[in-house]
């Protein structure tokens, strides 16, 4: 066995010293050293006997069986997984405090259960809590086991017992493992606790999931490591205030990224939602200006949501620029192209642009509905009440195509849609789709004609 010894690695260059210090010698940053245990290097002679020729193989041999997938009884979770849960794969789910990680996990667990063992550990909660919101969740009655423990190696040796096929550990933050001196919680501690888990995973076969806490920037505590360590990352979302709650995969190794699940918490739980078109999307009886519907793909499905805008005159030497839901540099720039290829200026006027619901939009297909709601807000004309929009908007005044154009239209047909502006690249091949009459443009200016 190789001796342990401690040194100090910086998390931002990897650069190690074998003493603590405020400034990493290596690259200057400031607090970014952390304790981590290392093997002593081997002693000389015994550098031949570790080293070996790798296992080769071709690729066309290498052979991968398909592996079958665990239902977590909830079909949003299964969708964001990519279809179920993989057996030895790691999950770590992100959320802000209260928005309902707990509640999801024991659902699914309590849910897995049925069939096969699953053990729940909780470092946050005493077990009488859990038992108390497991009766709210009317799951009381499952066989799940629930342990409430924070040491890693307290833990693995219960779970190398119990053999679970499913292990939940609420949260990550709150176990330690007995080789590190420092907290729980800490960077080192994180990185240690997961490793253990994550091999455990690998040559066990078992599922776990692992909650992470968020820090004030939205990000999982903890170095980005961790979610390089692990197969899939979760993040749970929600508009503050609102009762839905919006799960993303942002990484992972079984499935689509950024695939959206879409929940709503209620006295019961979470409820799946299994048509999120329809929340996200509020049809005013009448036309209001500063309101622009588009759709939206996020992972394998469309969706339709409404972007709202508001045009207001400034009395600031610099004009709000507010995006919610959205990156406010995009705003800016479409702003910019707005003003140099159409001519209209907004530079004297404050303009805050939402999207609807608490969802938070990536893509590029939101620029022309985005433009579209600031330009009705401003002129306060309202967009008709039957028409939808998607498209790039590029910096030349072009519009872009966006992809899968026509699974798109035929989201927005079935809601009802009668009319669509689209990029000239994003028409329907032959036929068109039924019910939506489409415009093609290709400038900027051709939409802004066109309503
Ligand atoms: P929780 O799962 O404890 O959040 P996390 O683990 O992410 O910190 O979520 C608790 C919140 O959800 C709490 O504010 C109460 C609410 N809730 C409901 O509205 N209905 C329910 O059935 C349950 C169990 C919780
Ligand atoms: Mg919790």
């Amino acid at each position: 066995m190789n001796k342990i010894r401690t040194v100090y690695v910086c998390d931002a260059c990897g650069g190690r010293s074998l003493k603590w210090a405020g400034q990493c010698p290596d690259c200057g940053a400031w607090n970014t050293l952390v304790e981590a245990r290392v093997p002593e290097k081997p002693a000389r002679g015994s550098q031949q006997a570790s080293s070996g020729d790798a296992e080769v193989r071709r690729l066309a041999e290498v052979e991968g069986q398909a592996q079958p997938r665990l239902g977590t009884g909830l079909d949003e979770m299964d969708r964001v997984l990519g279809g179920g849960l993989v057996p030895g794969s790691v999950t770590l789910i992100g959320g802000d405090p209260g928005i309902g990680k707990s509640t999801l996990l024991l659902q699914a667990a309590a849910s897995l259960a049925d069939s096969r063992p699953v053990l729940y550990i909780t470092g946050e909660e005493s077990l009488e809590q859990v038992g108390l919101r497991a009766r709210r969740l009317g799951v009381a009655a499952s066989p799940l086991q629930l342990a409430a423990e924070t040491s890693v190696e307290r833990m693995l040796a219960t779970v190398a017992k119990l053999k679970p096929a499913v292990l939940v550990v609420d949260s990550i933050q709150t176990m330690y493992t007995e080789i590190l001196q420092s907290a729980p919680g800490a960077v080192a501690q994180l990185r240690e606790s997961t490793g253990l888990l994550v091999r455990y995973a690998k040559s066990s076969g078992t599922a776990v999931f692992l909650v992470g806490h968020v820090t004030k920037e939205g990000a999982i505590a903890g170095p980005r490591v961790l979610e390089h360590m692990v197969d899939t990352v979760l993040y749970f979302e929600n508009d503050a205030g609102s009762r839905y709650r919006v799960i993303r995969a942002v990484k992972n190794r079984f499935g689509a990224a950024n695939e959206l699940g879409v929940f709503a918490m209620t006295e019961s739980g979470l409820k799946e939602v299994k048509n999120p078109s329809a929340i996200f999307l509020s049809r005013h009886a009448t036309p209001v200006s500063g309101s622009a519907v588009t759709v939206i793909r996020e992972g394998s499905r469309p969706m339709l949501v409404e972007v709202q805008a508001l045009v207001d005159e400034s009395h600031l030497a610099n004009p709000r620029r507010v995006a919610v839901g959205l990156d406010p540099n995009r705003l800016s720039m479409l702003l910019a192209v707005l003003h140099r290829h159409c001519g209209i200026a907004m530079f004297d006027r404050d303009v805050f642009v939402n999207v609807v619901g608490g969802l938070r939009v990536n893509e590029t297909a939101a620029d022309l509905p985005i433009l579209l709601a600031a330009l009705s807000s401003y002129r306060d004309k309202p967009l008709p009440n039957d028409l939808v929009l998607f498209g790039e908007v590029g910096l030349a005044g072009e519009i872009r195509p966006v992809y899968n154009g026509e699974e798109r239209l035929r989201e927005a047909a079935k809601h009802g849609f009668k009319r669509a502006i689209v990029p000239k690249g994003n028409a329907p091949r032959k036929g068109g789709v039924d019910g939506i009459q489409i415009t093609q443009v290709s400038r900027l200016q051709e939409a802004l004609d066109a309503i």
